[in-house]
């Protein structure tokens, strides 16, 4: 039995493609894994807060320092994190926003990369201070994009700061094991938007069958 954390990032309601797919993607997993369990939130819709001084303070103060303040300022972010740490599998959705995520997920990811919870620093180690955390986790991340092309190579390939940006973040806590599925051209003709809809729903149901 394995614990999934369905994130969302999408403002948008109803007309979320990312918002669709994901629910699509927890739906599927369910039926073909019925006794898995899901937890939900949602950073577009209710973001969370950005990092702020008090945060920062906090978080730089060893554990067995910090007063009762400091800890009050990292309640948000130890919440998040014991949300992940919790989680086997992380089923995300991401609109692009100019080329990257939106701002809603990274105050996200601001709260969850944090030093002593999701990775060290080991001073002693000058080649390689930076340690990862977590270990053993999957994650799905079904991205939507206005355009299409964002690929190696393909016309938009150099403006893509979101993939490499995601898997950057995240392999920096130890998230490797990361597949994506696009949906692509909420922007442009109805027919491409739908083919790449349908090809995420491809995706999605040899993947969650797996
Ligand atoms: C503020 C904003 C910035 C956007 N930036 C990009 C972009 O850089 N590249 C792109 O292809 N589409 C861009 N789009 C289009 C969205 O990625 C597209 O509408 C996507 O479907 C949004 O995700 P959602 O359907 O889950 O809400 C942008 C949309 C908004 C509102």
């Amino acid at each position: 039995m394995a614990h999934l954390l369905h994130i969302d990032s999408s403002p948008r309601g109803k007309r979320s493609h990312s918002r669709r797919m994901t629910r699509e993607f927890v739906e599927a997993w369910q039926q073909s894994h019925p006794h898995d369990t899901v937890t939900y939130r949602d950073v577009g819709r209710q973001p969370v807060p950005h990092v702020d001084e008090p945060w920062i303070a906090a978080a730089y103060t060893p554990p067995e320092q910090r007063s009762p303040e400091l800890w009050e300022a990292l309640s948000v972010s130890d919440r998040l994190i014991d949300e992940l740490i919790a989680a086997d599998i992380l089923v995300i959705g991401v609109p692009m926003y100019n080329f990257s995520v939106p701002s809603t997920f990274k105050a996200y990811l601001d709260q969850i990369v944090r030093a002593g919870r999701t990775f060290a620093v080991d001073p002693e180690d000058a080649e390689n201070p930076y340690k990862p955390l977590l270990h053993g986790k999957k994650m799905f991340v079904i991205t939507a994009r206005g355009s299409s092309g964002f690929g190696p190579g393909e016309r938009y390939g150099h403006m893509n700061y979101q993939d490499p940006y995601l898997r950057v973040a995240f392999g920096f806590i130890g998230i490797t094991d990361i597949t994506s599925i696009h949906v692509e051209n909420d922007e442009h003709s109805s027919e491409s938007l739908a083919a790449s809809i349908a090809n995420a729903q491809a995706q999605i149901t040899a993947l969650t069958a797996a």
